[in-house]
């Protein structure tokens, strides 16, 4: 018996559908669900794209992107043969009047498949896209739209897509990606802290120090360099895939699983963030960019070489920011959060420290107590650690020394991490908001974000230069070291 539940038939129709995310991650993501005989019988997956290409030469595409793509060894002949016959072209230009009904005919044929339209494209794209499909008539019934972050670059351009958008299909058919949340481990912060009852009552400020939040990357910006010089480390991770962290770690219980309950908790965290002003951005955010360096032994440009020859830039490629949540449960306990590209490592993880004990009954020759730390891995090697002390074994000693515990969840479950992209689309196909943004989530994280976006203005911040393959500008350094405190070591 299979253990994966079939999505009914569907035509989705993706925009951007030859572009660079349709490759890397929709198109392996939909094949390995067809693998696993998700897909309804009959479903179609339709590129829509400008360029003039035939069905034998977008299969031929997709072929190639699953190869580059997929882990070696997971495509097979069987399935790419039914994954093949799904696939279509149709040519269209987004901001185009002309072209519609074509894509109306195609859909027309199979009028009882559920309709779902994916905008793999830039933001401003996605009103003018909602509007054009209402006008063609295929926003009907069931129709689903899906959004991909960022959903816009501020507070008023967001909302405007949000109204845009909103006038063409009700929020309940609207689905904003943001992908963290389809990431098994972000969603085992669910599990972790509402499934074990010894969590709850230390998770609050009485017990915990601090939270950091760290999502560092290798990579430069590579071939999206002129997005991402537009866009910067702020809108492109920390308006989205850091505050959903921040606020799941740091949300109330929601009453249950539904997508209300748990949308409620998160934005009521992100209006208790504080704002960030003028007055006190030098010392609560930090912005860098990376020159060159060697990462692995190998020498990597700096951000503005790879922008072009004599670019110049005040684009972040990395932040670090102190956010204070203003509840009674978090209330004098920072949520330190990092994220940065060409970084000495890939990884995210959430660390939870605790407050150092009451009073120590320890000879000084034991050693001071190391507080009790949880590290939650989201990526690699998933899993979670909590550091304990305990006593070196041995007669005429008693030395402390902090072990981890450590649950490792490859080790424990013989399974493949499906991309969280896997899930998403899965949810999408099924009609389950769970695990999407809200339009309020969005609005209420930009409404933050601005404020800083704005500061940074105001007092001219520049990025500090950082050499790649580092943790960053010492500034960022600073920023605990102010605090007494220090940034852990990731797991790389
Ligand atoms: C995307 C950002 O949302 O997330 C990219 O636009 C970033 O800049 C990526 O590289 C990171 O995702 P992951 O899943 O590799 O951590």
């Amino acid at each position: 018996m299979t253990e994966f539940r079939p999505a009914e038939p569907f035509d989705l129709v993706i925009f951007g559908g030859t572009g660079d995310l349709a490759r890397r991650k929709l198109l392996p993501a939909l094949y390995h669900r067809d693998a696993d005989g998700q897909l309804g019988e009959g479903s179609r997956i339709i590129a829509s794209s400008r360029k003039p290409l035939s069905r034998d030469e977008y299969v031929a595409l997709v072929k190639r992107a699953l190869r580059k793509h997929l882990p070696e060894g997971d495509f097979n002949g069987e399935t790419w043969q039914r994954f093949a016959d799904r696939l279509h072209h149709h040519q269209q230009d987004v901001t185009a009047e002309e072209g519609w009904s074509g894509l109306e005919g195609l859909l027309s044929e199979k009028p009882q498949h559920i309709r779902v339209f994916y905008l793999a494209t830039l933001p401003a794209l996605y009103g003018p896209a909602a509007q054009h499909l209402a006008a063609a008539g295929l926003t009907g019934g069931e129709a689903r739209i899906v959004l991909e972050k960022p959903v816009g670059h501020d507070f008023d351009s967001a909302r405007t897509i949000n109204d845009e958008v909103g006038r063409c299909f009700d929020e309940a058919r609207i689905f904003r990606i943001d992908h963290y949340l389809g990431k098994e481990t972000v969603q085992n912060l669910m599990a972790l802290r509402f499934a074990n009852s010894m969590i709850e009552p230390l998770w609050r400020r009485g017990a915990i120090d601090h939270v950091q939040i760290t999502v560092a990357e290798d990579l430069g910006v590579g071939d999206r360099a002129e997005f991402y010089d537009r866009t910067g480390t702020l809108r492109d991770m920390v308006q989205n895939h850091m505050l959903q962290l921040l606020c799941l770690v740091a949300m109330e219980a929601p009453t249950g699983m539904g997508h209300e309950d748990i949308r409620g908790e998160k934005i009521k965290v992100m209006r208790a963030l504080r704002p960030i002003t003028p007055d006190n951005v030098q010392r609560v955010t930090v912005r860098g960019q990376y020159s060159s360096g060697a990462i692995g032994g190998k020498v990597v440009p700096g951000y503005l070489e790879e922008l072009g020859d004599g670019a110049s830039s005040n684009t972040e490629t990395f932040v670090a920011l102190k956010a204070e949540i203003d509840n009674w449960r978090w209330a004098g306990t920072p949520f330190y959060l990092r994220s940065g590209k060409r970084l000495a490592g890939k990884s995210s993880e959430i660390v939870v420290q605790f407050r150092p004990i009451a009073h120590s009954i320890f000879r000084a020759e034991s050693g001071v107590p190391e507080p009790n730390r949880m590290t939650i891995r989201l990526q690699p090697d998933e899993g979670v650690e909590l550091s304990m002390v305990t006593k070196v074994p041995g007669p005429g000693h008693f030395k402390l020394r902090a072990l981890p515990l450590n649950l490792c969840f490859s080790d424990t479950y013989d399974k493949r991490y499906p991309d969280a992209y896997e899930r998403l689309l899965m949810e999408v196909l099924r009609g389950d908001p769970a695990l999407f943004m809200h339009r309020d989530e969005v609005e209420s994280a930009w409404n933050w974000i601005d404020g800083i976006i704005d500061s940074w203005a105001a007092r001219e911040m520049a990025a500090q230069p950082y050499v790649s393959g580092t943790w960053g500008p010492t500034d960022a350094v600073r920023l605990l070291d102010r605090d007494g405190r220090e940034w852990c070591q990731p797991h790389v």
